[in-house]
């Protein structure tokens, strides 16, 4: 069973002995609610080392704007410790908002201190619909990095932008982490599992589907060409009547304009009620 962190100086000398005998450490940070994507991801850490695997479970509010859902943003920590131990987590880093925020912190005033500038892709598609989003995601990785110091952390394909993101503040901050992007874990009928589906009515969870089918759609027209593909998705979208579409887009795989041929992205992101869903796959023009 894993050890229960709380605070910085507990994780800090959790993680000593282990860092002194020069043990590969490796991360997986997370806001808990627990599922088996998440589960996905320590596995995949621990497949690259026999040392210390550290889960953070923490609901981070600097990424949550005004009227977000920070507020019922599910908490489960005995269901979390529970997955955690059954995938082989050493270390479980759960720390109150005081604890990584003790300069206090409120929406209005997250910026009296030192904070990431996430840089332009952080502007478009989810970045364009959550002001502020990526600042608080960029911000508090780097903290939680900086915390436990991985030689390996890892991040989830369902997340597309995120771990973009992830990459390049580790590229171009020098930060020398070894970033895994593990591929995006589904429901049998094709709906990425996510913490926020619990919140989908039966008619929500029916509607919720034609996110992962118009991908497939246009994954399936993509030998056509870009216009093709997101015709395609489009399609599928527009005849879910449950569903209120954000943004389709189809991109580089690092999120910038579409290749003629080749490995792109395909994104999409729509609400559902009042849920908002993403999901997103690899798409190959040719
Ligand atoms: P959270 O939404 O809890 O996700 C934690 C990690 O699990 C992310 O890397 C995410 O991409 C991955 N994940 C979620 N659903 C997945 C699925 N169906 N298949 C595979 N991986 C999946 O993302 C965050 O938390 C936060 O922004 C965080 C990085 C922890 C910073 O607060």
């Amino acid at each position: 069973t894993p050890v229960l962190a709380s605070t910085r100086e507990e994780l800090a000398g959790l993680l000593a002995d282990a860092r002194r005998s020069g043990e590969k450490v490796a991360f997986v940070p997370t806001m808990g609610a627990l599922h088996d994507g998440h589960a996905s991801l320590m596995r995949a850490a621990r497949a690259v080392t026999s040392g210390p695997l550290v889960v953070s479970i923490f609901v981070n509010p600097m990424q949550f704007g005004a009227g977000e859902d920070l507020d019922r943003y599910p908490r489960t920590l005995d269901a979390d410790l529970a997955v955690c131990a059954s995938e082989g987590v050493d270390v479980v880093f759960a720390p109150s908002v005081e604890e990584m925020y003790p300069g206090g912190f409120s929406h209005e005033s997250v910026h009296d201190g030192v904070t990431v500038a996430p840089g332009a892709i952080a502007g478009i598609l989810d970045g364009a619909s959550r002001p502020g989003h990526f600042d608080g995601v960029l911000t508090v990785v780097a903290k939680l990095f900086g915390l436990v110091r991985p030689d390996v952390a890892v991040f989830g394909q369902k997340d597309y932008q995120q771990l973009v993101l992830v990459r390049r503040m580790v590229r171009d901050l020098c930060l020398g982490i070894d970033v895994v992007g593990a591929e995006t874990v589904r429901e049998p009928d094709g709906l990425a599992l996510s913490s926020r589906n619990r919140y989908l009515d039966p008619e929500g969870r029916r509607a919720a589907v034609a996110l992962s089918r118009a991908l497939r759609a246009a994954q399936g027209r993509a030998a056509y060409g870009v216009p093709a593909a997101r015709w395609a998705a489009m399609a599928v979208l527009k005849a879910e009547a449950g569903l209120e579409l954000d943004y389709l887009a189809l991109t580089s795989p690092d999120l910038g304009e579409p290749p003629e041929t080749g490995e792109g992205r395909i994104l999409v992101a729509a609400r559902v009620g009042t849920t908002r869903l993403i999901d997103n796959m690899a798409i190959t023009f040719d």
